[in-house]
């Protein structure tokens, strides 16, 4: 083992296989940012206000997590995917169209939502089979927060 090799009681195929599915997290949850980002700027009629609002209130939260994401991929030994190119082989999330309605862009969105968590539900049995607790509560965390961002633009849609 040399001075530099990691050992932090998780092993390296877990290591990597936990990192795969965070890269993926990581390149959807930024497609998303991306897109709710110049929604906010994008986004015009009669909610025109509240919709700017909220575009910001998920934008915002999106951005602080890509980094925690992308940090805990290095802390597991693994680069971190950067750039469009990076991160548009990662995803499946499609860029925004500025053209769409206000109702189109939340539904848009909502479903975008709902991808995140399917990809981020689909990364926890790596974590919790690895006993990886820092990525297990990282995605728990993610979760909570894109299940709540999808209730949000859901209900502004007059749904449950
Ligand atoms: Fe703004």
């Amino acid at each position: 083992m040399t001075t530099t090799t990691l050992n932090t009681g998780l092993d390296a195929t877990a290591r990597d296989s936990v990192a795969a599915g965070l890269s993926k997290l990581l390149a959807d949850t930024y497609a998303v940012y991306l897109k709710t980002h110049g929604y906010h700027w994008n986004v015009r009629g009669p909610n025109f206000s509240s919709l700017h609002a909220l575009f910001m209130d998920q934008y915002t939260e999106m951005w602080a997590a890509i980094d925690s994401i992308a940090e805990r991929i290095r802390s597991l030994g693994q680069l971190a995917p950067q750039g469009y190119g990076a991160f548009a082989n990662l995803t499946a999330v499609k860029d925004g169209d500025p053209e769409k309605s206000a109702e189109d862009m939340v539904a848009e969105l909502m479903r975008d939502q709902e991808t995140i968590v399917a990809t981020a539900r689909a990364a926890l049995p790596a974590a919790q089979a690895a006993g990886d607790e820092v990525t297990t509560s990282l995605l728990s965390d993610r979760l909570t927060a894109h299940e709540k961002h999808a209730w949000m633009l859901r209900a502004t849609l007059g749904g449950k």
